[in-house]
């Protein structure tokens, strides 16, 4: 499964997972075309975690710039990836209720901001 911990797929993967979320909720509550790109960025949610944890199997003792251990860092940037993966589906699933996702949105934006900064931080792939 070597082929899952490449930072090219991990990249690819939460790159169209995004559009399709961002697609999927913009569009009207209840049509046909909403469930296909929700049900569609799901199944990219799932390539995102099993991209990021391979990564992490990987990787998480490569020693890096910070100052903790590695699988600590390594430990923050899963959990952080998780919870923005969580927000996203917590998004689309309180507008199908009718419910305000606006804080969502406002917790989803800063979560997906921290989590690309820092996989860029730590050493594999592209790095600053
Ligand atoms: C929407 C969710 C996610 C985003 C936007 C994201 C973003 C990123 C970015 C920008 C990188 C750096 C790639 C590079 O350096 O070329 C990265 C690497 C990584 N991600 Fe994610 N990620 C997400 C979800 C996850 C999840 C769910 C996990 C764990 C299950 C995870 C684990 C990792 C690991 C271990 C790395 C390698 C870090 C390194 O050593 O450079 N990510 N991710």
């Amino acid at each position: 499964m070597d082929f899952l911990a490449s930072t090219h797929l991990h990249i690819f993967s939460w790159v169209v997972g995004i559009v399709l979320f961002l697609i999927a909720s913009q569009m009207k509550v209840g049509t046909r075309n909403r469930t296909i790109f929700h049900m569609s960025a799901r199944v990219f949610y799932l390539l995102i975690l099993a991209s990021g944890a391979a990564l992490f199997f990987k990787f998480q003792t490569l020693p890096t710039n910070f100052p903790m251990p590695s699988q600590a860092i390594y430990g923050i940037k899963f959990t952080l990836g998780l919870l923005t993966l969580g927000l996203m589906e917590m998004v689309l699933v309180r507008e199908k209720k009718g419910k305000n996702p606006k804080p969502f949105w406002i917790i989803w934006a800063i979560l997906v901001f921290a989590t690309i900064f820092l996989g860029f931080k730590l050493p594999v792939g592209i790095q600053f």
